[in-house]
């Protein structure tokens, strides 16, 4: 039976496996991917396994797998990585791996979920990210979902021959709690 950790609308969260570990690292490997990510070497067995193993070893991690319901189909992951306990702070990162199943909404749905599991669930204050200049659909994703666009590092890393800059992105509980009352006010009353 499928694990249902965390129900979105079409999506849901699931703990990443063991066995998830071929296609994980098929994505982390895929130029598609990585080159939207901050700099990683090229992941091979070991390391992918090792990453999984030592998932949920400590509480500063909320890894999720991101399954679309409809047919319990893997498609990325998320996570959400706590900082010092007293700021209630977390940096976020997402990928949906599956290139087929991009550009469906699925990504936008799962940052709106992860941030409401961050408010809701685990008391979180901020959340933040970094997010590499010119990757324009990640940014729509998470401005949909209310970060707010705190600050450029210019140059800050180097990508396709040429140094670029990266965004910084934050949203706060206040301002999500004021965007989901404005929400339910303007959704119709149901009888
Ligand atoms: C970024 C990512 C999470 C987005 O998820 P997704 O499921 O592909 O995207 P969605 O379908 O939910 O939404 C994309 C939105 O961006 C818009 N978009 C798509 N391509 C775009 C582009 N080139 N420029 C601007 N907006 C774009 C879409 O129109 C849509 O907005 P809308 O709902 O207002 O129409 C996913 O593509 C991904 O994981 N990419 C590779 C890894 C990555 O970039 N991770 C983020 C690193 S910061």
């Amino acid at each position: 039976m499928s694990i249902v950790y965390y129900q979105g609308e079409r999506i849901h969260f699931r703990p990443i496996e063991p066995n998830d570990e071929p296609k994980l690292r098929q994505w982390i490997n895929d130029p598609r991917i990585w080159s939207t990510l901050s700099h990683r070497p090229p992941t091979n067995v070991c390391r992918e396994r090792e990453w999984i193993d030592n998932l949920g070893k400590d509480d500063k991690h909320y890894n999720f797998g991101i399954v679309v319901s409809e047919d319990d189909r893997l498609i990325g992951s998320c996570g959400l990585h706590l900082g010092k306990p007293h700021a209630r702070r977390a940096g976020f990162g997402i990928m949906i791996g599956d290139v087929d199943a991009q550009n469906q909404g699925y990504g936008s749905e799962a940052v709106q979920l992860a941030v409401r599991f961050g408010f809701e669930e685990i008391n979180l204050n901020r959340i933040e990210l970094s997010v590499l200049g010119g990757n324009d659909r990640a940014m729509r994703c998470y401005e949909k979902a209310g970060f707010v666009r705190e600050g450029c590092r210019r140059q800050q890393t180097y990508r396709h021959g040429k140094f670029i800059d990266v965004y910084v992105y934050g949203i706060l509980r206040d301002e999500w709690e004021v965007a989901q009352r404005d929400r339910a006010q303007l959704e119709p009353a149901s009888c």
